[in-house]
């Protein structure tokens, strides 16, 4: 089941990590605008620590560019030293933000409730919650991806309140950070999977919902993922921490929105 509509920009996600002081955080945006030109083609989201939010907010506003949380707390205040609220991240101009990213899972021991209620709390908010999904090697090997990721899915939406928009973002474990991407086939057949997995059990259809693949993404294939059926954009890591390259995923990514006309 391909995506309905055809003019939607591709969605592409740079997400930081925990990488950047200050004046590298505003140097890598700055040259990441003068790069990019406020070029409209794709949605381009910025997702760095909380600590440079303020400032990369201040420097893309009046800009195509969107702020993105790499993760909130599902309470609105209180006792939760060291925590970030949904709130808090609406109130410092963030739109979207990631939850459950496979980092977090894997040490921090978040599970699927947990990140269900991120993703109601981000909702809440006015937040668009980009929820990170994705199996381990181990998984993959023994054939249960495709189970595995459907009921992260489910999970992981089951509090969002009808008719919120949201993301859903495949990295397989063991394509991020390894230069090991998965296959363009592979990675949309999971995607094709989930889209068809909301229409059918939840009845929710696009454009309620981007679907992005993650994991090792750069200039090299991200024409090729964006040029198949049910890949909405992308979430880059790696790429996403210098300018030339995220300008160049960024403008791949267009290229292959236009040569397949989706
Ligand atoms: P890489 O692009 O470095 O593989 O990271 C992917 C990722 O985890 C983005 O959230």
């Amino acid at each position: 089941m391909a995506k309905v509509s055809s003019e939607r920009k591709p969605l592409i996600i740079g997400n930081w990590k925990m990488n950047g002081m200050s004046a590298t955080s505003r140097a890598l945006t700055r040259e990441l605008m003068q790069a990019l030109h406020n070029h409209d083609a794709c949605e381009v989201v910025l997702c760095p620590p909380f600590t440079a939010l303020t400032q990369v907010r201040e420097l893309i506003s009046g800009t195509n560019m969107r702020l993105g949380g790499q993760n909130g707390f599902p309470a609105d205040k209180g006792a939760f030293t060291g925590e970030v609220s949904m709130a808090m991240l609406r109130d410092v101009g963030c739109d979207y933000v990631l939850v459950g990213h496979s980092e977090r899972r894997q040490h921090l021991a978040e599970d699927d409730g947990f990140i269900a209620r991120k993703v109601f709390a981000a909702s809440g908010h006015g937040l668009t919650p980009v929820l990170c999904v994705g199996e381990s090697r181990e998984v993959r090997l023994a054939g249960e991806s495709e189970r595995f990721v459907l009921r992260q899915v489910e999970t992981g939406l089951s509090m969002l309140p009808h008719g919120a928009s949201f993301v859903v973002a495949y990295e397989p474990v063991w394509a991020i950070g390894t230069g090991l991407a998965a296959t363009t086939h592979d990675a949309n057949a999971m995607l094709s999977s989930v889209r068809a997995w909301l229409c059918e059990k939840r009845g929710i259809l696009a454009p309620n919902f981007n679907l992005l693949y993650g994991g090792s993404v750069d200039s090299s294939n991200i024409t090729d993922f964006i040029a198949q059926s049910d890949i909405d954009g992308a979430l880059v890591g790696g790429a996403s921490l210098n300018a030339q390259a995220f300008a160049a995923v960024v403008l791949g990514a267009a290229r292959g929105h236009t040569c397949t006309n989706k």
